[in-house]
């Protein structure tokens, strides 16, 4: 989801934190080293900033406004403590809260606490466990060859997001679902409203916002319920089928459970590996000598490089939660009733945690970062099948077209994901 919209102000230079305004919708057209700078300057800070809320357009309650969580020690913190800074009670997707007739559509784990969030995730994590991620490799492998197939047959100067790096986790979640492939690119246009809805690429008019994000997210659901009906009746091997059908344990999804889930899953799992893969790689691109290593032992080094990958590109900025009580965390208070945003992207660029942040090195090690979350409850349900896809989609590209370079990133314009819209690349 992304919710950021103000007026375009003028742009200033920043040469203090008090230059800063996350609020501020050019802040976020800005290029990488001016925000680099900017979250350094906040990173430096005694305590975290705070931002009054944003004017919203949803129509959801504006609350007191938000703490800016940039230091890797003050994320993984509210992370491992979900009963003071909670995902409920409004999402973690957004600043301001949810309006109530978004829950049906994007009120899915993500948005919830325990115990609702653990009967969930319990029901959908059998799908996502390193052995069950195993068995469908070879379909994942044979995906990504597919798509190397064909960027050679149309050969350079095309895409590279469009061509390249949106297909593999659009289809595998898709054939995960049992979506069929003539509905692909539906899927693919509706995630793009959800989580671009601030680029005008996607949603032409600011005022159309609300209605377009609800209107994505009805025809998601109508789809996989639909499905549903189907799967009812009879059952198939897909994802879809052990959902809506009791389990062992006598647990299944509700249908209005099914189509948000649904919905978090084309949202959370699309975007996020696409621009993984896009960033991942523009990097390789800048970074010739951390090619010429992969080259060197693409097996050997992909883990290593694929967690590298994900720390500079971190495709979720920041994820929301809101304080339930008084709490001193790292020596700062927050109130009942704020807000903090963590910053994801910030933190894996802290210089406390990483040696030289700025520097791709496909053989970090140790890399905690926290593209993925921080530790807790909502750690993301498919940082396995992201690997896969990754290392699978690298894999292919190094091996049959090892020469392949990326063009000047297109930017997505949001400050919920880091995202790279088009970028065309040659071979
Ligand atoms: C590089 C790719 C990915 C990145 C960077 C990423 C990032 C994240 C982050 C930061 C969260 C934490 C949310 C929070 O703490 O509030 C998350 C949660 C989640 N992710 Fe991912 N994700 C990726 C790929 C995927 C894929 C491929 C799927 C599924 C197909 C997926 C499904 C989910 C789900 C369902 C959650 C919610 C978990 C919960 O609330 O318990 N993600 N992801």
């Amino acid at each position: 989801m992304t919710t950021q919209p103000t007026d375009p102000g003028k742009r200033t230079s920043i040469t203090s934190a008090a230059d800063i305004d996350l609020n501020d919708w050019d802040f976020w057209g800005r290029p990488d080293e001016e925000r680099e700078h900017a979250f350094r300057l906040l990173r430096d800070l005694d305590k975290p900033a705070f931002f009054p809320e944003p004017e919203f357009s949803l129509g959801g309650i504006t609350g007191p406004g938000y703490h800016a969580l940039v230091r890797h020690a003050d994320i993984l913190e509210a992370s491992r403590n979900p009963e003071v800074f909670c995902s409920g009670d409004g999402g973690a997707t957004n600043i301001p809260d949810l309006p109530a007739e978004f829950a049906e559509y994007f009120g899915s784990m993500i948005n919830m606490d325990d115990p609702r969030h653990a009967r969930l995730r319990r029901i959908v994590s059998r799908a996502f466990t390193p052995k069950m991620i195993k068995q469908f490799e070879s379909d994942v492998d044979a995906a990504a060859s597919r798509i190397v197939d064909e960027l050679l047959e149309t050969g350079p100067g095309c895409d590279f997001v469009t061509e390249v790096a949106a297909r593999l986790p659009l289809k595998i979640i898709c054939d995960m679902m049992g979506i069929p492939e003539k509905d692909y690119r539906f899927v693919f246009d509706r995630s793009n409203i959800v989580l671009g809805a601030t680029d005008p690429e996607y949603v032409s008019e600011r005022a159309d916002i609300a209605h377009a994000l609800l209107t994505a997210g009805m025809e998601l659901q109508q789809l996989v319920q639909d499905l549903a009906a189907l799967r009812m009746e009879t059952p198939t091997d897909d994802l879809t089928s052990s959902l809506v059908n009791a389990n062992i344990d006598g647990e299944r999804l509700t249908a209005q459970e099914l189509g948000s889930f649904f919905i978090l899953l084309v949202v959370a799992g699309n975007e996020t590996t696409r621009n993984a893969i896009s960033h991942g790689m523009r990097l390789l691109t800048v970074n010739p000598e951390q090619r010429r290593l992969w080259l060197e032992d693409f097996e050997g080094r992909a883990p290593r490089a694929i967690e590298e990958i994900v720390r500079l590109a971190a495709p979720v900025n920041y994820m929301r939660r809101k304080v339930t009580r008084d709490h001193e965390m790292n020596g700062n208070l927050y109130r009942k009733g704020e807000k903090v945003l963590l910053y994801y992207w910030a933190a894996n660029r802290d210089e406390r945690v990483f040696d030289d942040p700025l520097r791709f090195d496909i053989r970090r090690d140790p890399n905690p970062h926290v593209g993925f979350g921080g530790p807790g409850p909502h750690f993301c349900l498919g940082a396995h099948l992201a690997r896969r896809e990754i290392t699978a989609m690298f894999r292919e590209l190094l091996r049959r077209v090892p020469q392949i370079e990326a063009g000047e990133p297109e930017r997505l314009l949001s400050s919920f994901i880091n995202g790279i819209k088009h970028m065309t690349c040659e071979f």
